[in-house]
């Protein structure tokens, strides 16, 4: 009997790009570029997903300005790693797939040691991340420091479109640096970027034109909200149906609606088994290992997986807005990748189902009933610390590369 194509293997289109199916690796930071450097391995981890038939791989977290950056081994997006940054988007693309680049900004949280300064964001207090290595605190943005960060996404923009990508994801969720202004949890300015959602969405709005103009109008833009951050007051569903119908009309080509942050509320964008265990054998700081033990169950609760956890509130955007939408969150199986499209869908994201079936899109032109080994475990989150870089230790113990 002669087996029909999965509709996800496909082409596709992102504003006059062609995807030659309708998978996206999903960015999720490798932890390979020590001290900012992109290296081999991080060339190597990504050809593995463009090996195995992946459209688009999307290098995750590439910081707009060095003041964005978590940690000082995250990439920035700075003429200093032109060579590095071209080569690698080359070395992909030479192996048949697209490359997307995350522009994240980790705003008011972080622990890079190489920031001269408090790291700023929407509203000054404790900094969340960095306080256990002695960065205690943040500051609220100026409106100059507002102005300022505007720029660096241009100007991020304008040096990534030079370097080679083919596509920018602009993230807006997990809790991140824009995410920060939209929450009206994390963001209690009392100006012109504070209080209404529509204040809130100003710097959001304003990055992206900033972005629109720098890399023209005919350049696939992405855009990774959260749909709810959890905690009362936070970004709820209704909130994020707003947000994305204000991208859609500010032109952006897609929506990647996810969910949670991640700090406070990470398992509402994995469900699964908790991270705490993984992050436990990952994390070097003391001060951080004792609050995780003393808080961890209650930050970080297991939640029953099941397959497109995320699609029924994602329908509710996809119904409002005209941009493509690309769906995130438990797509694991042929059935889920054909349920999804059927919904309107125009592409899928892939996080964890590739750390542990690098080639999937091959295995599914094979088996038209292919289903994910991946065990949502998520004993692959805690590695995001480990110096091998990111890996599914399930299935590959840390011999990935
Ligand atoms: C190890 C790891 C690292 C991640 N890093 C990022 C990241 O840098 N940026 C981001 O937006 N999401 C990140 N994520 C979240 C994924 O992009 C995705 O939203 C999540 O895994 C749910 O999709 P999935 O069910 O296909 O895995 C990460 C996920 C994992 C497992
Ligand atoms: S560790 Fe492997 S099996 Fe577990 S969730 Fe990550 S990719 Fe899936």
């Amino acid at each position: 009997m002669q087996s029909i194509s999965n509709p996800a293997l496909t082409t596709g289109n992102l504003n006059g790009l062609t995807l030659k199916n309708r998978f996206i690796k999903a960015g999720t930071f490798e932890n390979l570029s020590p001290n900012g450097i992109p290296s081999v391995d991080l060339l190597n981890f990504h050809k593995k997903f463009a090996h195995g038939g992946i459209a688009m791989t999307t290098i995750g977290y590439c910081a707009v300005e060095n003041a964005g950056r978590l940690n000082a081994h995250m990439l920035t997006m700075h003429e200093d790693y032109r060579e590095g940054l071209r080569d690698l988007v080359r070395g992909i693309q030479d192996h048949g797939c697209k490359v997307s680049g995350q522009m994240g900004h980790c705003g008011a949280f972080s622990k890079n040691h190489t920031l001269k300064g408090r790291p700023k964001g929407a509203t000054g207090g404790l900094n969340i991340l960095g306080f256990a290595e002695g960065m205690w605190l943040c500051d609220a943005m100026t409106l100059s420091d507002i102005d300022n960060l505007v720029d660096a996404y241009r100007d991020a923009a304008i040096f990534m479109k030079s370097v080679g990508f083919d596509a920018l994801e602009i993230h807006f969720g997990h809790g991140y640096g824009l995410c920060q202004f939209l929450s009206p949890l994390t963001n209690k300015r009392k100006d012109i970027y504070g209080g209404s959602l529509e204040n809130r969405l100003r710097l959001p709005l304003r990055v992206l034109a900033a972005v629109r103009k720098a890399v023209g109008s005919d350049f696939p833009i992405l855009g990774k909200v959260s749909m709810s951050e959890g905690p009362r007051n936070g970004i709820r569903y209704d909130d994020s149906i707003k947000i994305c119908k204000a991208l859609d009309d500010a032109g952006i080509d897609a929506i990647i609606p996810s969910n949670g942050t991640s700090t406070m509320s990470p398992m509402l964008m994995f469900r699964g088994a908790s991270i705490l265990p993984a992050l436990l054998r990952h994390e070097k700081n003391r001060l951080m290992r004792i609050i995780l033990r003393l808080m961890g169950r209650k930050m970080f609760p297991s939640l029953p997986f099941y397959e497109m956890y995320l699609l029924e509130q994602a329908k509710r955007i996809r119904d409002v807005v005209k941009c493509k939408m690309v769906y995130i969150g438990g797509a694991a199986s042929a059935s889920s990748f054909t349920q999804i499209l059927d919904a309107g869908f125009d592409f899928i994201q892939l996080g964890r189902v590739l750390l542990a079936d690098p080639d999937l899109p091959q295995m599914l032109a094979k088996n038209p009933n292919y289903k994910s080994r991946c065990t949502h475990c998520n004993q692959c989150v805690g590695t995001i610390e480990s110096p091998q870089g990111i890996h599914c230790p399930v299935f590959f113990n840390g011999a990935q590369l």
